[in-house]
């Protein structure tokens, strides 16, 4: 139960974005995929589902090859992937249950099960993802505009998290989140991918966010891979770009430290 990225290439007309990548993500274990904007993190989430097709290489998913998939094949690969974006993207018209309980529903999903769902499971498994993330049963019957974007982005996760699968890929988690909510997604990520036993990949620009939950880190810059270590070996790289993504933690760190402070002075 792995995904593997074999000598994968991609590019967009000219633009090569990813040249002859491979690594493996290992069972159980949180991968931290950090670049720049437009390194081609996107794109590597993207190849895991299927959505996008290598021009030379092949993807691994529990040893079956996305790459020759066909669509039937696909959607089962993707049923065992939950994609957390980085907006919370609930549907407005639907409570936090409907939300939450959205793919349980779907034809596609109640295929893969030996018989339907009933409405009684559907709400004990909405209720359960609600705890993991740490909401109650109040929140059940409000919509989306009626709770804060740190509720959305926990009720969005309990919907990845509704048909229990068995990866979960998260494209830029923290950005754009206070410090103090950045600390609480990077916490619950770091939980589930344990409490859980999923295997994690994030995506991110946020070296910080991989210094706090990541078993390893793999750096993408332009094209290539310019680093695939543990966290220990991160902090201790020489490399320039990496050195500048540690130095800058530094202030982040600062301005959590600060607004935690703030927070106590204000309770
Ligand atoms: N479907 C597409 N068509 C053309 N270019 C694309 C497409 N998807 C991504 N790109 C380009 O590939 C590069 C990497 O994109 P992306 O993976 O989204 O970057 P990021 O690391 O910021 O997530 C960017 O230059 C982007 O413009
Ligand atoms: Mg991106």
């Amino acid at each position: 139960m792995s995904i593997v990225f074999e000598k994968v290439s991609k590019a967009f007309g000219t633009k090569e974005v990813l040249r002859n990548v491979s690594f493996e993500v290992k069972k159980g274990e949180i991968l931290f995929i950090l670049g720049k904007s437009g390194m081609g993190k996107s794109v590597t989430l993207k190849h895991i589902v299927g959505v996008l097709k290598p021009d030379s290489g092949n993807v691994w998913v529990d040893q079956q090859n996305v790459t020759s998939l066909d669509s039937f094949q696909l959607t089962q690969i993707r049923r065992r992937c939950g994609m957390v974006f980085q907006h919370p993207a609930l549907l407005d018209s639907l409570s936090v249950f409907d939300n939450v309980a959205f793919g349980l529903r779907t034809p596609q999903y109640q295929q893969t099960l030996p018989t339907p769902l009933t409405e009684k499971q559907i709400e004990e498994a909405v209720v359960s993802k609600l705890q993991l993330v740490h909401l109650g049963t109040d929140i059940l019957k409000r919509f989306p505009q009626e709770i804060s974007y740190g509720m959305q982005k926990r009720v969005s996760l309990a919907r990845t998290l509704a048909p229990a699968p068995e990866y979960l890929l998260f494209d830029e988690p923290t950005t754009g989140l206070d410090p103090i909510t950045t600390e609480a997604v990077n916490s619950l990520i770091k939980d589930l991918s344990h409490t859980l036993k999923v295997t994690s990949v994030v995506v991110s620009h946020d070296m910080a966010c991989a210094l706090k939950i990541a078993d390893r880190v793999l750096v993408l810059d332009r094209g290539g891979i310019l680093a695939h270590d543990s966290v220990a070996e991160i902090r201790r790289s020489k490399e320039p770009l990496i050195r500048d993504f540690l130095s800058e933690t530094v202030s982040l760190e600062a301005q959590l430290g600060a607004s935690q402070l703030i927070n106590r002075g204000a309770s």
